[in-house]
């Protein structure tokens, strides 16, 4: 080796190196930054599933309930109360509801809701001497024929159930508006 390389190379080694290196703050943070991500993401993930999957779920078919048997439907309404499974997001009751159910002079069975459509207290068949062969509500007066339709008071028809009669029992579905009064 010549003196001038020697030299070259005794005064590179004097020069600082230039190396990027990661400071230990630096590697910490982005250790633990990553770290935390990665938990966060595994936590968060879950969360969310068990925020939105209820909602993403597709709804059920109103399941029918079997009620009564049909031999004990007559042209006077009479209340009977079942009980169903409701299924809301995350949380699921049993849930006991009542209907009024009755024969129309051509064999028809229809079931009504007994809340009030004026301000939902409940109203029963036959319970005031003045309006006879009536729905009525003991809140503020509202009455109704045996088809549920409104005649003071209430501003709607009773609702009425899906209803079904198989092997000699009446099921009962849905709710919703009434269909026998216009
Ligand atoms: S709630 Fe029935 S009349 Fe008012």
């Amino acid at each position: 080796m010549s003196e001038h390389n020697s030299h070259d190379a005794q005064h590179q080694g004097e020069r600082p190196v230039k190396r990027r290196e990661m400071s230990r703050r630096q590697f910490l943070s982005y250790t633990l930054g990553g770290a935390s991500a990665f938990m966060g993401a595994g936590m968060i993930v879950p969360m969310l599933r068990f925020a939105i999957d209820p909602v993403l779920q597709p709804k059920s078919q109103a399941d029918w309930v079997k009620v009564v048997e049909e031999a004990k439907i007559e042209n006077e309404p009479k209340s009977f109360k079942f009980q169903v499974h409701q299924v809301d997001g995350w949380y699921e009751s049993d849930v006991e509801l009542e209907a009024w159910i009755s024969k129309d002079q051509q064999g028809n069975i229809f079931a009504l809701n007994p809340t009030c459509k004026h301000l939902g207290c409940t109203v029963n068949w036959n319970a005031n001497p003045e309006y006879k062969d009536q729905y009525f509500c003991p809140c503020h007066g509202a009455h109704y024929t045996v088809d549920g339709k409104n005649l003071a008071v209430a501003p709607a028809p009773l609702d009425q159930y899906d209803l079904k009669v198989e092997n000699g029992f009446v099921y009962l579905g849905q709710l919703g508006p009434n269909k026998r009064v216009k």
